[in-house]
């Protein structure tokens, strides 16, 4: 069920669902028929996948919606895998579910960087990269995304980006991040559609303003071509130019 209103929690949050339909049901996409007809015809998550899945949602039961689900998990991994990435970044770690499908989608040798807050989330995810045989590939920085970002060499560059962290944070992680990704790269960006709220002008909590920010930002940023999926609660796919 999603909140009708934004909350404290809503601010880094997603609805919870177990595949790409889910997702797209819980955007109002989809029928139920239709939704059960996606998830058959999606690839299922593997034990690793399913299993944190279930810890996540045992040990953070309040939070274990900020999740990305399944399909969108093997959406991320496969477009991995088709540009090819070998550098990625995340923002926004949590217990590493959506880590692990981007450092599953690097070629070999590919490394992942993440930055999250919080160790305790990330405690999980460290378990979780050694489970799915990624640690080595996979550095964690903890601190405020925005200060990490700041911090990195200007000549890094990635293939790869996700941000899915603090809503408010989006705008500066957009302009940290885009310098960084090579021309071809890709940039996702999770939450786009605020749970629906981007279209309601009722809705005026910062977490929503923050996105219709962020989106009218990145579509008018001549650095990339962008496109809104509507995914789930909104998965913004940018093209590094
Ligand atoms: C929606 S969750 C990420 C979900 C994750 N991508 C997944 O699929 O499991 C948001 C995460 O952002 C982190 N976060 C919130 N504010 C942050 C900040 N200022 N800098 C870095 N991480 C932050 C939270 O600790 C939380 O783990």
């Amino acid at each position: 069920m999603l909140p009708a209103r934004e909350t404290d929690v809503d601010r880094f949050s997603r609805p919870h669902s177990a595949t790409v339909g889910a997702m797209a049901r819980a955007s109002g996409q989809l029928s139920d028929a239709l939704n059960e007809y996606v998830t058959a015809h999606s690839a299922h998550p593997d034990e690793v996948l399913r299993d944190l899945a279930a810890e996540t949602a045992r040990l953070f039961p309040e939070d274990a919606d900020m999740q990305i689900g399944p399909g969108q998990g093997t959406f991320m991994t496969m477009l991995a895998r088709l540009i090819g990435a070998r550098s990625a970044i995340e923002v926004g770690t949590f217990t590493g579910y959506s880590s692990i499908c981007i450092a599953r989608g690097l070629a070999a040798g590919g490394r992942l960087r993440c930055f999250d807050v919080s160790a305790e989330f990330t405690a999980v995810a460290r378990r979780y990269w050694q489970r799915a045989g990624l640690a080595d590939q996979i550095e964690l920085r903890l601190g405020p995304a925005a200060d990490n970002l700041a911090d990195l060499d200007p000549g890094t560059r990635f293939d790869y980006a996700f941000i899915d962290a603090d809503k408010t944070g989006y705008p500066r992680y957009w302009d940290l991040i885009v310098p960084l990704v090579r021309p071809g790269g890709l940039i996702l960006v999770d939450n786009t559609l605020s749970h629906g709220r981007v279209v309601d002008d009722a809705e005026q909590g910062e977490s929503v303003r923050a996105i219709r920010e962020f989106n009218a930002r990145a579509l008018a940023d001549h650095r990339t071509e962008v496109v809104l999926l509507p995914i789930g609660d909104g998965l913004t796919m940018a093209r590094r130019l």
